[in-house]
């Protein structure tokens, strides 16, 4: 086959862009010089990242903004946030300040349960099956005692294991369903070495079980966390409407999110916004963070918001649960320097103190979101904060930017309207 490779992972780095550019970029010495731009010229460093993963060639920038005045259970914080979206951080930060005039964020974390699965085949009697897994239950825990210890002394560990029968949705199919507390890990290596451990322990009981495989689920809806915010309903009051005018349409837009998927996934698409932004910034995985999250909005059947709010006896309320499996040890919590300043931008927390400044993030997001389409219109901000990235689309210099973000501060940004603005001032 054309442009196939064989032994590729074995080339040194500049053997792999040497056959890249060559193979797919007609050795244009423009895409190598821009391979090279990006690496770093810290060479300890640029190994580090090197090694994260497999047949690096390069780095990818994501900006590292920060969003201040997040008042969290009486603390500040100021959050960091990796996201290449304009609005996202300012949006943030504006709820951010919008709280800290009324009280701040409550958040509280409701569990911490994570969850394991051996999947395997089993064709004989189920009573048979549970006996023998009745009798090699105390072996599982014998077992994994060596992998357990350090989990042990920091008070986590495997919590339970139970038998599931399965077979009524796939034949033969049995689970051993295994529930973990893993502390300030996130737990997902700790969690993969005890299962392969249990299945291969829970073999040794009948030459029967056929183990298919062993792996954490990154379901995890039972470590939740809620981040509230309250007001009295007046206090929601601006010039342009009444307290009670923008309580009222703000909950119809939660309640249509509530029940409409459609809607549900853009108000949730919002909401991960500020959850990945600080999920990545804090060197957590943002894809099983993405997968739990999803799976737990469409958990009674039909997928709908993570928000929730209400207003009862005067006063507004507004909140989130999500499930949060995150870790501040462990993974490349210790390793990226980036990741180590955005923990100790945050005073270096706990998992769970994390699980809430990434909840109150998530809802933060959502309320400026949700108070800009209820209002303004989504446009006016989101393109206010656009408007530096169609410049530099355009190649604008730094006269031709002051000029027109002046220009844009009384005229409404659309594309269109920044071209013509562009091609006006260069004509
Ligand atoms: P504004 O009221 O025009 O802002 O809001 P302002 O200029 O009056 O400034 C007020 C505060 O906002 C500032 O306070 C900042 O906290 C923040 P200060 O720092 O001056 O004391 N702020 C900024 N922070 C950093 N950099 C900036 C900046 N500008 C303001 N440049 C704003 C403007 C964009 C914040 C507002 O309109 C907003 O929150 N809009 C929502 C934007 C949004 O949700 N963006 C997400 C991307 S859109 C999307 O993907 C999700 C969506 O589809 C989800 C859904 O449908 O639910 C919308």
């Amino acid at each position: 086959m054309e442009n196939s490779v064989t032994g590729f992972s074995k080339f040194t780095k500049a053997e792999k862009i040497d056959w890249l550019i060559s193979n797919h970029f007609q050795n244009n010495p423009r895409a190598k010089a821009d391979l090279e731009r990006y690496w770093n010229t810290d060479i300890v460093l640029q190994k580090l990242h090197d090694e994260f993963t497999e047949n690096t060639i390069s780095n990818f920038y994501l900006p590292f903004g920060i969003a201040p005045n997040f008042l969290i259970n009486n603390k500040i914080h100021v959050i960091p946030m990796t996201i290449e979206e304009s609005s996202v951080v300012a949006a943030a930060s504006n709820a951010a300040k919008f709280w800290m005039d009324r009280g701040g964020f409550k958040a509280e974390v409701l569990s911490t349960t994570k969850v394991g699965q051996v999947h395997f085949m089993y064709s004989g009697e189920f009573s048979e099956l549970e006996s023998i897994f009745n009798s090699i239950k105390p072996e599982f825990y014998e077992q994994t005692k060596s992998i357990t210890k350090n989990m042990k002394a920091r008070g986590g560990g495997i919590l339970d294991i139970k038998l599931v029968n399965k077979t009524s949705k796939l034949s033969d199919y049995y689970q051993l369903h295994v529930t973990f507390e893993t502390m300030d890990a996130m737990g997902a290596n700790f969690i993969n070495s005890c299962l392969e451990q249990i299945a291969a322990t829970f073999k040794t009981g009948s030459d029967d079980i056929q183990v298919v495989m062993s792996i954490l689920s990154n379901y995890v809806p039972d470590c939740i966390v809620r981040a509230e915010v309250s007001c009295s309903v007046d206090s929601l009051a601006t010039n342009a409407y009444t307290g009670e005018e923008f309580a009222a349409t703000f909950l119809q837009a939660v309640r249509i999110a509530e029940i409409e998927p459609y809607r549900a996934v853009t108000h949730n698409k919002g909401i991960m916004n500020g959850v990945d932004s600080v999920v990545l910034a804090t060197g957590n995985d943002f894809r099983a963070v993405e997968a739990g999250v999803h799976a737990y909005a469409a958990r009674s059947g039909r997928y709908s918001s993570l928000t929730h709010a209400s207003v009862e006896n005067g006063m507004f309320r507004f909140w989130i649960e999500l499930p949060l499996a995150l870790g501040t040890v462990g993974g490349l919590t210790g390793l990226h320097p980036m990741v180590k300043t955005a923990l100790e931008l945050l005073g270096n927390p706990s998992a769970k103190e994390l699980m809430e400044i990434v909840a109150v993030a998530g809802l933060a997001q959502n309320f400026a979101a949700l108070k800009s389409l209820t209002t303004t219109g989504i446009q006016q901000g989101h393109m206010k904060m656009h408007l530096l990235n169609i410049l530099n689309q355009f190649e604008a210099n730094d006269r031709e930017k002051l000029q027109l973000i002046e220009h844009f501060k009384t005229n409404t940004v659309t594309h269109s309207a920044v071209v013509d603005a562009i091609e006006n001032l260069r004509a």
